[in-house]
């Protein structure tokens, strides 16, 4: 038997919804995770500091007894955020950080920016103060190519950006190419990136090839094998810039299955067991800990977890649900398509 003991993991990009939703899938999170960046894209999105205040009661009153899950939260970047409601929110400890969706570029992002002239002044003041922004890197144009638009969105906005407010803290959200970890590896410290564990796992041909698979979409989409591997490097090198945001985003399985399929893939529940098999496979479990626990709080300039958690590597397969009954409706979870033999249990 084999097990390795790591500081807690959190996970820094999560998708946790609301109501029923919300009931249905925190616990999977609390049970694994101390506390997770909370994503802002609900309808409508989680704009101001007061919303933030009251979506993170929300999500505290729908804990199971007993847990300590902190939910970190994240203002939604409108044209219209007011700098001065950032700030204060960000200093009364409430808010780690603000999300930019581009316009249209994924679930629920219609009130995302159209305009960055528009929100500069916001970008200056999170500079200021070493607020982190969170960055959907993917341009929304159509007329590029829905597996170059993680590659266009760095050179047409993201740098340009970068360079417009100096001292801006981003984090590029669920990177998906080797040009965007390339990017990442590039820049000074005031640059990260999450990778979600479904893109460690799965490139377009598990898609697309054999059949169309809606279980293995979501945005942005994984691109092909050789990105795949520039992302296992990246994730197992130890590289400080780089950590786990499961990106666990639950839709109901029917909208999911349907002739316009959501984006987003649930993990939130079997992720720490893929980890470290995907970490024990490019012989990397001792930096699993880089990736899962430090290299975040790192970054977000918080304490790494007191507590541990320890995966012990059992003789018989793990086995998860295929999927699960939520008041808002049956959510399918992440397949990786493989038997993993890592458990995660909290110490
Ligand atoms: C996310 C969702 O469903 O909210 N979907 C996804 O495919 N990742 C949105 C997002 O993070 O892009
Ligand atoms: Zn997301």
């Amino acid at each position: 038997m084999k097990a390795i003991t790591i500081p807690r993991p959190d996970d820094w990009h999560l998708h946790l919804r609301d109501g029923g939703m919300l009931q249905g899938v925190v616990g999977h999170s609390a049970a694994h995770f101390a506390r997770a960046i909370i994503m802002p894209n609900l309808v409508p999105p989680v704009v101001t500091g007061q919303q933030a205040a009251a979506y993170r009661e929300r999500i505290l009153q729908a804990l199971p007894d007993g847990s300590d899950f902190e939910p970190l939260m994240v203002l939604y970047l409108t044209e219209g955020t007011d700098p001065d409601d950032v700030e204060a929110s960000a200093k009364s400890g409430l808010v780690k950080a603000l999300k930019l969706y581009p316009a249209g570029a994924t679930t629920n992002s219609d009130s995302g920016v159209r305009d960055f002239d528009k929100v500069i002044p916001v970008l200056e003041r999170m500079a200021e103060i070493g607020l982190p922004l969170c960055v959907h890197g993917e341009v929304t144009d159509s007329a590029i190519d829905i597996f170059d638009r993680e590659a266009v969105f760095i050179e047409t906005v993201l740098d340009p950006l970068r360079r417009r407010v100096p001292g801006l803290r981003v984090v590029m959200e669920h990177v998906t190419t080797r040009d965007g970890v390339d990017y990442v590896k590039s820049q000074d410290a005031d640059l990260a990136a999450t990778i979600t564990t479904h893109h460690l796992i799965i490139n377009r041909n598990h898609i697309l090839a054999g059949g169309i698979r809606p279980h293995y979409y979501c945005l942005p989409v994984a691109k092909r094998e050789s990105h795949r591997l520039a992302l296992r490097a990246a994730a197992t090198s130890g590289d400080a810039r780089f950590f786990i945001g499961t990106d666990s985003a639950p839709h109901p399985t029917d909208l999911k299955e349907n002739a316009c399929g959501c984006a987003g893939c649930y993990t939130s529940i079997n992720t720490m067991s893929l980890l470290a098999h995907v970490f024990e496979e490019e012989n990397a479990l001792e930096r699993l800990e880089l990736f899962a626990s430090r290299n975040g709080p790192a970054f977000y300039r918080l304490p790494v977890n007191e507590e541990t958690m320890t995966l012990v590597k059992e003789d018989q397969a793990v086995t998860f649900p295929t999927g699960f009954e939520t008041a808002a409706g049956h959510v399918t979870v992440f397949d990786p398509g493989f038997e993993t033999f890592w458990r995660p249990k909290s110490d």
